[in-house]
């Protein structure tokens, strides 16, 4: 049997990631009744799912954890300095022993080749929780954010300010392809990698969406539907901040950029947020803003990933 993983946002096909988000709506319906005790989920009865963090985390890990519990399986939440992993035990090592424990693993970790070492050695599916180089569970999550306030993406631009890091490459990626035009302003030296921009672009043209990139953040905002931003200094830039505060001048998400966007347009954030930084209080707490449904919003998409992957159910089918 094949084991699928979700290494990076190009492991599901555009039909999935739109089959992945209409899941996550399922889900999303359910859970009401579900939580008020009525009839548990039984997909991944009898599955434990390790999630494996190696740098710090709110939203993913808890919206996982909570993730696994409500489709019936067991979550182990495994910390990387508590595990021998710390002392140097290797990555592969890792991947083959714990492969033989449970059903599936959650990663947060530093390159994509850690991800890939435990997805080739564990033999159970891998999900990135985030990785340098992308959060694709966190890209899903902003798309479904975007569908449920505008309906489709078609005909909607959606413009990044910031770092071209881990979240604007999902982003990119994850947007071009389902045709929700993206537009990414960055300052000199915090581009997002060009290859992911040129197959970003592929892909958008197959759709008939457009993807751009420039260091102009007002002309990016212009007629937007949805603003985002993220943090200027991501987990493990902390020596890099003094120097990113002055480079990412003139890049705030701000009421500047705002007024700038189309009439209804909503602000997104993926959260944890600096106000007075990438974004102003008043924008990331204003009527605006998007960015609690956003964060609420990882639980659903991500309990259709572990549907369709642990599960066996989806994507599209988890009704
Ligand atoms: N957005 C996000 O991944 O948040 P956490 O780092 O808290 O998981």
């Amino acid at each position: 049997m094949t084991v699928r993983s979700l290494l990076g946002i190009l492991d599901l096909a555009p039909d999935e990631v739109v089959a992945l988000l209409d899941d996550a709506a399922r889900l999303r319906a359910a859970r009401p009744a579900l939580v008020a005790g009525g009839p548990p989920d039984t997909t991944l009865r009898g599955r434990t799912v390790a999630l494996l963090f190696e740098k710090p985390s709110t939203r993913t890990r808890v919206s996982f954890e909570v993730a696994v519990a409500e489709l019936g399986g067991t979550p182990l939440p495994l910390s990387g300095a508590e595990l021998q992993l710390g002392r140097g035990e290797t990555v592969e090592d890792t991947g083959r022993v714990l492969g033989r424990y449970v059903q599936g693993l959650v990663v947060r970790t530093f390159g994509q080749g850690r991800l890939r070492a435990l997805a080739e050695h564990g033999g159970v599916p891998v999900v990135n929780a985030l990785t340098d180089a992308e959060h694709p569970c966190q890209a899903l999550a902003d798309l479904l954010t975007v569908r449920d306030e505008f309906g489709s993406f078609e005909g909607r631009t959606l413009t990044y300010v910031g770092d071209g890091n881990n979240v604007a490459h999902s982003l990119l990626l994850a947007a071009a392809s389902v045709g929700l035009g993206v537009r990414v302003a960055h300052p000199a030296g915090y581009a997002p990698d060009p290859a992911v921009v040129a197959d970003a672009r592929d892909r958008a043209a197959a759709h008939g969406s457009e993807v751009t990139v420039s260091d102009d953040p007002l002309a990016a905002a212009r007629g937007a539907d949805a603003l985002y931003t993220d943090v200027w200094t991501s987990m493990g830039q902390e020596e890099e901040s003094v120097r990113r505060l002055r480079d990412f001048a003139g890049f705030q998400l701000d009421a500047r950029l705002l007024a700038a966007a189309a009439d209804g347009a909503v602000v997104l954030h993926c959260l944890p947020a600096h106000r007075g930084e990438e974004i102003s209080a008043e924008v990331l707490d204003g009527p605006a803003s998007r960015v609690l449904d956003q964060a609420e919003n990882r639980l659903h998409v991500q309990k259709a990933v572990l549907a369709a992957l642990v599960g066996g159910v989806g994507p599209g089918a988890s009704a």
